[in-house]
């Protein structure tokens, strides 16, 4: 019998648009493996070699490529000789081509990036492509490769301090806020203000694995193995920059060693790779540099923040003002959002946020790590904490004296918010009582010691996504199995995991039966990993592909869906039906959610009703009576593996997809977290030495605790980073990169990262998605600097506003104790 005969021609499918609140069914599931801090499912193939990333295939006749990158930081190129390379030993061919990316694209661009190789507009930009038998021989290549340039550097844009005199307003903001009130008069008359000019310099992303692409064709169709985080707009991009049909395209990134925003769309190397292969008729494989990483992907773009606070004298702030300077690449739209988080995380009548963008010649600017609030916050809770100073309170109670009741731009809710009670509860973990209350105040030998605190706050997205999740016999020891699929990707957050986890408790089924298959563009399209939003979004299209087949499940035996229950590979009635359940769920949300509903019906006129799940009304005509057991609650009568038997042998198949609806617009959405640190300041050397950080962190549902723990980590250690280390320092005569790797460009290393305690808050947030998690990735990065600025400051009262805080910012204005 097939699938159809029984089913009918109508595929499995639920799809969801968050337009109300909803219930979480992983509330009620019999397994509660979803937060559990289970381990990596795929770790054993990582640690084993076994997962496979982009530059460790091997095909037949597979040949390298290496990129050649301008030496001129703008001009032209006036003939590149090819005969250089070709010459040497094992050289294939040498590419300079039009289609060629100039800049990398942006994530979720549903375009080509912008292409060409003869106009330099940045050192380092992909000229060419020397392709050889070996890699070695490529390098060679490469090396001999001979450029003619015309230098036009002297209209090039390479220093900073220059070019922000020459600004544009950035006026495609399309959440754009004018002022409120009169935030420049409201700052003149404050009886305590701060305003002050924060800068923060160039990043670089730095994933461990360098971007790589390896491109094979076959009958006009290309597959590039690449190292990618949100596939199905790159696989578009991928197509338009080679003109050519995007059915014709397939991205394959099963494993991806992070990207940290610098693989949300194509590199250079994707396209290179392609056209390479092409004209060889063998599959080439290009793999980056770290230099070329540094040089050719995306940079953060370094900013200037002017941050004005105005208050009474009790503390209540009454302006803000947040207003910052980026640069970009000339025609480059994308713009570091600093101020994000200012817009909704403190109250005050009088409000102004504008950003100007200064045109640079250096790497294209793009998304990396908790693109604005990564760098915002580093000015905004450091500006906080002068103000504290100022009016002589403990920064936690100048946060509690400013804390809204709803978003103060919009004027709208907060889904769910829970900042005070993180500021509470890390206070207490971390010792914050024994702060020293005078700066410069506390020794130890000859260690200056300073306590620091700050908020972190993080906009919380669901994208839309799909995916496909089947139920299959097989030969593991339940007999039947659970199938993921979607081009999701994992870039060493914890997908596979998080995903088998869902799975496991829908479908009652052992983590090790479900078998999780991501990366792949003919898999149905999901939300990628970028924003923090990857585990929520693909993970609630997983949830509601096992929400049809419970459904169908439920129908076929004669149960309803609000009584079905899976153990074990197993059916049973877990709950009594009950037909006002709709009702009822009704209640009990509205019951925990009362204060903020009521609260925007009279704001809005609109009556915010719950919404009731639908599925759960089925009535007792649609069920399969033939069928009906005689189900009594708690007893399994029908095991999985005999359902499929009886009713599907060849398996069930659903689909599952979600989509940002309404609660987007009518609710502010966004993790929220309080950062703690306590550095030493050598009094006689400057070195900064970060002692213990803890970190609270609400972030609704945690899926898996450790995963999210180390994402935390993670966080936290890229907030130390930015605070005391990482800069791209660019030359000013040529724009080229003098720090571009990673023994010059510092990172944090084990020996820089002290203790980390990371504390969650249980919370569930119903607007967010039926996961009713956030994301969390990059809220742990939000503040985490600005802690340990603040608490350097703190060590020795010397405020530097100037980040990376190194040494010689701090030295000679120590305090001589
Ligand atoms: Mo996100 S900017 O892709 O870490």
């Amino acid at each position: 019998m097939s699938l159809t005969q029984i089913f009918g021609e109508s595929p499995l499918e639920k799809k969801l648009t968050m337009d109300k609140p909803v219930e979480s069914r992983l509330d009620t599931t019999d397994s509660k493996l979803v937060g559990k801090p289970i381990s990596r499912v795929e770790g054993h193939l990582k640690v084993a070699g076994k997962s496979t990333y982009t530059a460790e295939h091997q095909f037949d006749e597979l040949c390298h490529g290496v990129m050649v990158g301008a030496t001129i930081g703008k001009g032209k190129v006036k003939k590149v000789h090819k005969d250089t390379a070709l010459q040497v030993a094992g050289v294939i061919g040498v590419f300079h081509d039009e289609l060629f990316l100039r800049n990398p694209q942006q994530g979720g661009v549903k375009m080509a990036p912008v292409q060409g190789a003869s106009e330099v507009f940045y050192h380092g930009q992909p000229i060419a492509l020397v392709v050889a038998e070996t890699l070695e021989a490529a390098q060679e290549g490469a090396k001999a490769l001979k450029i003619d340039y015309k230098n036009d550097e002297k209209h090039g844009h390479f220093d900073f301090n220059k070019q922000k005199k020459h600004t544009q307003f950035i006026d495609w903001i399309t959440d754009k806020s004018d002022d409120i009130g009169k935030p420049e008069k409201t700052l003149a008359q404050a009886d305590v203000k701060i305003d002050v000019i924060y800068t923060t310099p160039s990043q670089s992303n730095m994933p461990m694995e360098p971007h790589s692409s390896l491109a094979r064709w076959f009958e006009g169709k290309l597959t590039l193995h690449t190292s990618n985080q949100m596939l199905a707009p790159s696989k578009v991009q991928l197509a338009k920059a080679l003109n050519m049909p995007e059915d014709d395209v397939r991205l394959l990134s099963p494993y991806v060693g992070g990207g940290f925003g610098s693989k949300l769309g194509i590199s250079p190397e994707s396209v290179m790779a392609a056209i390479a292969a092409k004209d060889l008729k063998r599959p080439v494989l290009v793999t980056m540099t770290r230099p070329q990483v540094m040089e050719s992907t995306v940079r953060r773009t370094n900013t200037e923040q002017r941050v004005a606070l105005g208050a009474d004298k009790e503390g209540k702030i009454h302006t803000i003002i947040h207003n910052s300077i980026v640069t970009n690449l000339p025609s480059e739209t994308f713009f570091e959002p600093v101020a994000v988080s200012t817009h909704f995380l403190y109250g005050g009548d009088n409000r102004q946020i504008k950003y100007e963008m200064a045109r640079m010649n250096f790497t294209l600017a793009g998304s990396m790590r908790a693109p604005g609030e990564a760098v915002g916050q580093l000015a905004l809770e450091c500006a906080m904490d002068e103000l504290a100073h100022e009016l002589h309170l403990c920064p936690i109670e100048l946060r509690k004296r400013n804390e809204p009741t709803e978003d103060p731009s919009k004027k709208i809710p907060y889904s769910t918010r829970k900042l005070l009670a993180c500021m509470e509860q890390g206070a207490k973990a971390f010792g914050w009582e024994k702060r020293p209350q005078t700066p410069a105040s506390r020794r130890d030998g000859d260690w200056l010691i300073g306590y620091g605190m700050a908020c972190a706050a993080r906009s919380n997205e669901l994208k839309p996504s799909q995916a496909r999740v089947s139920l299959v016999p097989s030969d593991k020891p339940l007999g039947v199995m659970a199938r993921i699929e979607t081009d999701m990707t994992d870039i060493g957050t914890g997908s596979y995991t998080i995903f088998a986890q869902v799975v496991a408790d829908m479908l009652g089924l052992p983590i090790d039966h479900v078998e999780v298959k991501l990366g792949d563009t003919d898999l149905p399209p999901a939300s990628g990993s970028g924003g923090s939003w990857g585990a929520a979004s693909s993970g609630s299209a997983i949830y509601l592909a096992c929400e049809a087949l419970r459904e169908k499940i439920a129908q076929t035996v004669g149960l309803h869906t609000d009584s079905i229950g899976f153990k074990q590979g197993n059916l049973y009635r877990q709950f009594e039906h009950d037909p006002n359940l709709a009702e009822k769920i009704g209640e009990k949300i509205s019951h925990a959610l009362t204060d903020t509903l009521d609260k925007l019906a009279e704001k809005t006129g609109i009556n915010h009703s719950v919404a009731t799940d639908n599925q759960n009304s089925l009535n007792q005509d649609s069920l399969n009576q033939d069928n009906l057991l005689d189900w009594e609650q708690g007893d399994i009568q029908l095991s999985l593996q005999a359902f499929l038997q009886q009713y599907a042998p060849q398996g069930l198949v659903a689909k599952g997809e979600i989509e940002p609806g309404k609660t987007k617009k009518e609710y502010r959405h966004a993790g929220f977290g309080a950062q703690f640190a306590e550095v030493g300041v050598h009094r006689v050397t400057g070195e900064i030495r970060v002692r213990r950080m803890l970190g609270t962190f609400a972030a609704g549902r945690i899926l898996n605790e450790k995963t999210a723990r180390s994402q935390c980590y993670g966080g936290m250690v890229f907030g130390i980073g930015a605070a005391l280390m990482e800069q791209i320092h660019h030359d000013k005569r040529d724009g080229r990169l003098c720090n571009h790797d990673l023994a010059e460009y510092q990172v944090c290393v084990n020996a820089d990262v002290p203790d980390l305690e990371v504390i969650f808050l249980p919370e569930a947030d119903p607007y967010a998605n039926p996961l009713h998690s956030k994301g969390i990735g990059e809220l742990a990065l939000a503040g985490a600097g600005a802690a340990v600025a603040n608490a350097i400051f703190n060590a020795t009262g010397v405020r530097v506003r100037d980040y990376p805080i190194t040494l010689d910012k701090l030295l000679y204005q120590l305090p001589l104790l």
